[in-house]
């Protein structure tokens, strides 16, 4: 029979599944900062934070929120070349597919915006950004400036990097949004909304606050690492259950088993 830490532990998948999405403070907020910035007469606005901090998770929610409304597209990871890039573009613009063996001609491309200006707003919502290149950005920027499409410019941030100090993104044209790892409010809220939504009831309430404490502690608050550590730790659960579960206390985390999984991640020294 499989074990109820099975279910538990596959709640914990890393995945960007929308039905997934759980309103916390912070991604309301950023949610809130995101679609009013789409609301102004603006052409780039760049959403940024660390890995793991729910860039793509809340660029598909705003899509799937907003895709009656408006004309909004989601590219998820960058094309491998400029030309693949285009054409995807192209075929977002006019609705037709390229035919075969044809090349977008980029001036044609601005042109054909500069058309649309007034008659139609697209907005692209571009994830790992970080991925295209200086030439592709500018490419991109002279798109905006056409004021038929906008972009949402996704990208990650680095420990040692100061992204807006970036000469790219100081200039006027860019709104900044944040995202930041979570507080310990959100990811306990987090980590209990994904069990309760998979029924999960007992296992939900196995996890007081002084372990969602630890768990911030470990993962700093990050969505990915958080998913890692509960995954973990379930798992191990997983293992206790279907073969010693007289070890297991049912109506409480234990803090042996959540440091097990902290030092099989590497979250602290043996
Ligand atoms: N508000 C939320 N509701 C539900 N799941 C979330 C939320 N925020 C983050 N997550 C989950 O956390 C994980 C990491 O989020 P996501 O992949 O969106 O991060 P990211 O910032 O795009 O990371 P990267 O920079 O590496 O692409 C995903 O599994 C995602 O489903
Ligand atoms: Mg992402």
């Amino acid at each position: 029979m499989k074990s109820r830490y099975d279910a538990a532990k596959n709640v914990f998948v890393d995945s960007i599944d929308i039905d997934d999405y759980i309103e916390l403070n912070t991604s309301v907020a950023a949610y809130k900062q995101l679609e009013h910035s789409i609301n102004k007469p603006l052409k780039m606005i760049l959403l940024f934070g660390k890995p793991g901090t729910g860039k793509s998770i809340l660029l598909n929610r705003i899509q799937e929120k907003l895709k009656h409304k408006k004309e909004i597209y989601y590219f998820d990871t960058p094309s491998i070349n400029e030309k693949e890039f285009f054409h995807k573009l192209f075929k977002v613009l006019t609705k037709k597919d390229l035919p075969q063996n044809t090349e977008v001609n980029f001036s044609t491309l601005v042109d054909f915006c500069k058309n649309l200006r007034g008659k139609r707003e697209i907005i692209i919502l571009l994830d790992e950004a970080q991925m295209y290149g200086a030439e592709m950005m500018e490419k991109i920027r002279l798109l905006s400036d056409t004021r038929a499409v906008k972009f949402i410019v996704s990208l990650h941030k680095t420990e040692d990097e100061d992204l807006i100090a970036k000469e790219h993104f100081q200039s006027r044209i860019w709104e900044v949004i944040e995202l930041k790892n979570a507080t310990k409010e959100d990811q306990t809220t987090y980590i209990h909304k994904k069990l309760l939504k998979k029924n999960l009831f007992e296992i939900a309430n196995s996890i007081k606050d002084k372990d969602m404490k630890l768990i911030h502690q470990f993962t700093k608050g990050n969505f990915r690492e958080c998913n890692k550590l509960m995954f973990t730790i379930f798992e191990i659960y997983e293992y206790y259950d279907q073969n010693e579960p007289a070890e297991i206390n049912y109506g409480a985390l234990s803090k042996k088993i959540v440091e097990m999984a902290a030092l099989k991640l590497g979250y602290i020294d043996v």
